[in-house]
């Protein structure tokens, strides 16, 4: 029996989480410039993929003036300011690929982005809340989000492929925004025993999945696999369980000890980790290790949301409780859009890191042949991890799997003939 507490709470809602109706996790109108004293900053982001090209990125950072964020007010100042010193720190620390990397980030680099990490509490590496959700914008503005009318506001090395995989990202996020409109619904349904509009929020939410999975085929257009694995995505690797930077990096003015932080990837994105809540997926314990620490890299009112949807009663439990067939059926489709998209991911990730990584291994053992092709520019290191530092393949394929356990008994017996 619910208790008096429950009884009387409020509906659960999505207005204290930082979430746009219209967008969803994606930050509403990014803005494009900093403050006119920020202009050091602006100058050398804009500049990252051709100051690397010419080997000058960490000789332009070294001479620029130690500044002041007090100047910096808003969410939306702290966020651009976050993207720009995240990407000339990404340039920083990889201008020379996996061989000459640095123990130390200097001073006037390491101090402001400390205190704007500090202040939006996230960490001061590039995160998904950077790279995807902050860094867009519209060419006209009353023209639809799609890849001919987006421009990215910063980029990285590796040109209209690196514009691609973030935008069509972009796209993923938003193609989730009915979904996630949805979860309040599916969680005052419960509380209140209304099995119809559980159903009803359920299937919003499946065909948003789907729509997420037609979404991330674009990747396929927009990105070349070499450019991804060759040039792009040393750029987007961390400082924690790397091999090329064992101890982590230095934020000099910071602390002495070293800081070990992971490298950007969508699993830092909220959608499927509110997915996975709302469904009641329980992760194996080293994938569960893995995504609680992405949890730390997403803006703390979204991770909240997350933590909030964990603690309302289960969905599951109360679908098998009614046992009401539309219902049943409503829960095991969207348990089945999530794990289909889960199946294509693995897909992509196949064609864009298991390919190209095979590739490069058969180029190193033939080395004449390497000359000039991108796949053989690639870090050795990152071979068969993410950049997130995960080993790749096991890692997806459990946490498929285990989305699979939440189907439904009968469901889940007939997908094992
Ligand atoms: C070329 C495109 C992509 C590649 C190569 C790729 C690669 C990877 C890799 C290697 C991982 C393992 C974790 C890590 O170490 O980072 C991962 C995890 C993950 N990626 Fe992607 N990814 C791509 C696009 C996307 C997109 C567009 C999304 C949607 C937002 C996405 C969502 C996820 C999620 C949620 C995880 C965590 C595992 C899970 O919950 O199933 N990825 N990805």
């Amino acid at each position: 029996m619910a208790s008096a507490e429950t009884e009387h709470r409020a509906p659960f809602s999505l207005d204290s989480y930082y979430v746009s109706e219209k967008l969803g996790f994606v930050l509403p109108d990014p803005l494009e410039t900093l403050p006119p004293f920020y202009q050091p900053w602006m100058y050398i982001a804009l500049r990252v993929p051709e100051f690397v090209n010419s080997h000058e990125l960490r000789s332009h950072i070294n001479q620029m003036p130690l500044l002041s964020t007090q100047f910096l007010q808003s969410h939306r100042e702290l966020r651009l300011a976050h993207l720009v010193l995240s990407m000339i720190t990404m340039g920083y620390v990889w201008q020379e690929g996996e061989n000459n990397t640095v123990k130390m980030l200097p001073r006037n680099l390491a101090v402001p982005y400390w205190e704007v990490s500090q202040r939006l509490g996230l960490p001061p590496i590039l995160t998904h809340a950077d790279a995807v959700l902050a860094n867009w914008r519209k060419k006209d503005p009353e023209g639809p989000f799609n890849m001919e009318n987006l421009e990215l506001l910063v980029r990285l090395p590796g040109g209209d492929s690196v514009k691609g995989f973030f935008l069509v990202t972009l796209l993923v996020e938003l193609a989730a925004v009915p979904a996630i409109r949805s979860i309040p619904t599916v969680i005052n349904g419960v509380r209140s025993g209304d099995t119809v509009a559980v159903a009803k929020a359920l299937g919003n939410i499946s065909q948003s999945i789907q729509d997420m999975n037609d979404a991330l085929k674009l990747m396929h257009v927009y990105v070349d696999p070499s450019v991804f694995y060759g040039i792009m995505r040393i750029y987007l690797s961390g400082w924690k369980d790397n091999p090329c930077m064992p101890q982590g990096l230095v934020y000099e003015g910071v602390q002495t000890e070293p800081i070990e932080c992971s490298g950007g990837s969508a699993a830092q994105s909220s959608l499927l980790h509110c997915f996975d809540e709302l469904l009641g997926v329980q992760h194996e314990e080293n994938c569960c290790e893995f995504l609680t620490r992405m949890r730390n890299y997403m803006p703390p009112a979204h991770r909240k949301l997350i933590h909030d949807i964990s603690l309302q009663p289960s969905l599951r439990g109360f679908v098998q409780q009614q046992a009401n067939e539309d219902l049943n059926k409503a829960f095991d489709v969207c348990v089945s859009a999530l794990l289909a998209l889960r199946s294509y991911h693995i897909n992509v990730v196949s064609r864009f890191i298991t390919v190209p990584a095979a590739r490069a291994r058969q180029l190193r053992n033939n080395s004449q042949e390497s000359e000039g092709e991108m796949v053989s520019r690639a870090p050795t290191s990152l071979e068969e991890r993410g950049t997130g530092g995960s080993g790749i393949m096991t890692f997806l394929k459990t946490v498929r799997d285990k989305t699979k356990d939440v189907l439904l008994p009968d469901t889940a017996n007939d997908n094992c003939h």
